[in-house]
């Protein structure tokens, strides 16, 4: 993939920020997620890419979504694609910190196909390469990793996402001695300060969306990192129900077409083969990775990380968006 294509799609990050911004603190998830899905579908079917949606968003939650091998673009590259057009929609509904529109692609063939469905994921960055295994407990995997590292328990850092399921390991990580921090959503922004060289955080390890999983299999694998993941189907992260285990057996039989198991340890190099990835991801509110979408009179701003595989690049791009020029596009989505 050229170089120029990470320009090409972080604008693509950007118009679907822009997007979702117009719905942020409206208390409604699925009209943000939908503006900017409409954003990110004009913007791909405007490229110059011959593009296939491997892994989106949407059965988790019913969103709106990209589906699952949708084709888009005008003709050229090969690429496919891993959705998320926003990564955080309960945080941009309630105009909270951390909601990102991202994007990842890789070569044709290269990334996992997936349900969307939960995956157990822990990720490390380029200093813990190798010392991570998921067939070990959380537990012996951060005392593996602070080996690792040269560091004291109490000097690691774990990110991962404040929910019901994590709470035991959270309680046993902080009685190691080691500190917690826990998001209320947005596992690609935490797996991204683990693997970011001028982040405090170690390790990021959760139970999330496969798509999500996908997408930071990119980021890790261009940044040389290391990343551990299991599908699991929605009974064994929520509950036994009675609709759970039905809904399990539809996941499971959506698994069997696209030929994964569940409950088996991926590699890395199971969810993502070449190192020729792009990694996109557009502020919608303020973050610790980059900042919100601003309005400086008629001009909007959008802060953009841009990560390239291919030469190890990170990138920030700051852009300035004239308002009524975005409306225009805005209303040219939803055409
Ligand atoms: P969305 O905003 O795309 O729904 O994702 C937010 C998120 O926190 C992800 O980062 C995470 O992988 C997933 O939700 C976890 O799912 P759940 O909300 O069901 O716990």
């Amino acid at each position: 993939m050229q170089n120029e294509l990470g320009l090409t799609l972080s604008q693509v990050t950007e118009s679907a920020a822009i997007a979702a911004h117009k719905w942020l603190g409206r208390g409604d998830k699925n009209l943000a997620d939908n503006a900017a899905v409409e954003a990110m579908r004009f913007e791909l079917n405007n490229a110059n890419i011959d593009a296939t949606i491997i892994i989106g968003e949407g059965e988790i939650d019913d969103a709106p979504m990209l589906y699952i091998g949708e084709k888009l673009g005008k003709g050229g590259s090969a690429i496919d694609i891993a959705v998320d057009p926003i990564e955080g929609t309960r945080m941009t509904a309630m105009g909270q910190a951390n909601a990102l529109a991202v994007l990842a692609a890789a070569e044709k063939g290269t990334l996992l196909q997936a349900p969307d469905m939960y995956m157990e994921k822990l990720v490390v960055g380029k200093s813990a390469k190798g010392a991570i295994d998921l067939n070990l407990t959380i537990e012996e995997n951060v005392i593996n990793i602070a080996k690792a590292l040269g560091k004291e328990l109490q000097d690691i850092v774990v990110a991962t996402l404040a929910k019901p399921r994590h709470d035991s390991t959270i309680q046993s990580l902080l009685a190691l001695g080691i500190k917690v921090y826990a998001y209320p959503d947005g596992d690609v922004a935490a797996s991204l300060l683990a693997c970011l060289p001028q982040s405090e955080v170690d390790i990021m390890y959760c139970i999330g969306g496969a798509p999500e999983g996908v997408i930071t299999a990119t980021l890790v694998k261009a940044l040389d990192g290391d990343m551990q993941a299991r599908l699991l189907t929605r009974d064994a992260v929520k509950g036994a129900t009675k609709e759970n285990i039905e809904f399990a057996r539809s996941e499971l039989a959506r698994c069997k077409e696209m030929g994964v198991a569940t409950d088996v340890i991926l590699a890395l190099s199971d969810m993502v083969k070449s190192q020729n990835v792009i990694f996109c991801a557009t502020g919608i509110t303020k973050g610790d990775l980059v900042d919100g979408i601003q309005k400086h009179g008629p001009y909007l701003t959008t802060e953009t990380l841009l990560i390239q595989g291919r030469n190890r690049t990170i990138r920030m791009i700051k852009s300035t968006h004239d308002i009524e020029q975005a409306d225009d596009q805005l209303q040219k989505h939803i055409a």
